[in-house]
């Protein structure tokens, strides 16, 4: 039984779901949830948190209760996987994933799961899909991979120096990420990525920058201007003796430029620009440096920029939505007919269950767009991610820094089925 395939396999009893609040990695509660199947397989699974979240998003329920964790407690959601949804998986036996995640959005009943809570549905589908691919036997990666779709070990995309709402340091920009594209395989890569991590701390401590870390283990320098650190960027790159560029380590960024405009204009910097200054700035950086993707380039409510953008550099990098589109599979559609950015930001969170991020990254598919599978920054020592991006076939995964033990459990996982699967090629979906 695949997460959306039909009753071949026979149904499935569900005979306990269990949640708990634990704590995310800035040290904000959220939920772990475990699902046991009738038959003895079970699935844990670990909610992660944004913070620069899209508008657009489904919603991540919290207590409110000042007098605990200054209102974040899940204590209310905890009792919701406890009661509603707990007597609802247990009260009948099910085909596949997908009728899972359908009654549990209809259990919730609004259009984006505020009633029972993102946070409470994604934890439980999430633990649903490991407890099913364990009842047969299979890795995670192998049962989340779509029928007629070829899995590969994605390129990890390191976030090494952290800005926006992920640090306090003066830097506009949220996400500097390396990417090594060229890399002959995933332990390459891996190797890659901590290589030019240890250079760039070098670097920034001989120049008397801090080397104090944001919440995705990037470094957090007080650097304001992009270009700066996409300089030292480039130069951490080649002096841990790769190429700076697509047949080597590559550059992404994230600016995240929701949050940094405000009345029409983007400040970057100290500096009021217009969408078509900020089009003009990533052209020139990418002709620069060796940046290979930008995401989030311009904010959510700025079509016609997006559209502008994607005219402009469309054909030469890789344009994602993550704000924009929020994982949600009509906003894809409308984006794919529009014309607006080539490729999808894939979070499980952003809309709630395993089999509707299937279908946005099976739109994506049809559309031609590419799918890069995220984390968030704040998270759990969960792996899910790991699997769905090698199981989809998508051959891209940001999950923050070669550092810190909730960034660095994805990649573990990565090298792990690397090391079981020798078949499984590497890179990019379009080689
Ligand atoms: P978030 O940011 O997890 O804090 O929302 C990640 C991103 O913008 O890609
Ligand atoms: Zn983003």
């Amino acid at each position: 039984m695949t997460p959306a395939s039909s009753a071949a396999a026979g149904t499935v009893h569900i005979s306990r779901v269990d949640a708990l609040e634990i704590l995310d990695s800035r040290g904000r509660p959220t939920l772990q949830v475990a699902v046991t199947l009738a038959r003895g397989a079970r699935g844990v699974a670990g909610v992660p948190s944004g913070a620069s979240t899209g508008s657009k998003e489904a919603t991540e329920r919290r207590d409110g209760d000042r007098s605990r964790y200054s209102g974040l407690g899940v204590l209310d959601v905890l009792c919701a996987v406890h009661g509603e949804i707990a007597d609802l998986l247990r009260s009948r036996a099910w085909r596949d994933l997908a009728e899972i995640d359908a009654a549990l959005i209809e259990l919730d009943g609004t259009p984006g799961k505020a009633r029972l809570g993102a946070n409470a549905i994604v934890g439980v589908s999430m633990a649903c899909a490991c407890a099913l691919a364990s009842a047969e036997g299979r890795e995670l990666w192998d049962w989340l991979t779509p029928p007629g779709v070829a899995p590969r070990l994605p390129v990890p995309h390191f976030n090494v120096i952290n800005g926006g709402v992920h640090a306090s340091n003066p830097l506009d920009f949220q996400e500097f990420m390396i990417a090594p594209l060229g890399a002959g395989s995933l332990p390459e890569a891996i190797r890659a990525g901590a290589e030019v991590y240890g250079a760039l701390r070098d670097l920034l401590a001989g120049r008397g920058h801090g080397t104090g870390l944001g919440d995705e283990g990037g470094f957090a320098p007080r650097l304001s201007e992009p270009e700066e650190v996409l300089y030292l960027l480039t130069a951490a790159i080649d002096q841990a003796g790769y190429i700076a560029g697509p047949g080597g380590v590559a550059i992404a960024l994230d600016p995240a430029a929701s949050e940094f405009r405000g009345d029409g204009y983007y400040t970057v910097a100290g500096q009021r620009l217009t969408s078509a200054d900020m089009i003009e700035r990533y052209a020139e950086i990418t002709q620069r440096f060796p940046v290979w993707l930008i995401e989030d380039g311009l904010a959510e409510d700025d079509w016609d920029g997006w559209e502008a953008l994607t005219e402009r550099l469309g054909r030469k990098i890789q344009l994602v939505g993550d704000d924009i589109f929020v994982t949600n599979p009509a906003i894809i559609r409308e984006a794919i007919s529009r014309g607006v950015g080539n490729a999808a930001l894939i979070k499980v969170n952003q809309i709630g269950t395993v089999t509707e991020t299937l279908e946005a990254m099976a739109i994506c598919r049809r559309g031609g767009y590419a799918q890069f599978v995220s984390h968030r920054s704040g998270e759990t020592t969960d792996t899910f991610i790991a699997d769905l991006a090698t199981g989809a076939g998508c051959g891209e995964l940001k999950t923050g820094a070669p550092a810190r033990g909730e960034r660095v459990a994805k990649y573990n996982r990565l090298l792990e089925i690397a090391a079981a699967e020798e078949h499984l090629p590497y890179g990019l979906a379009r080689d």
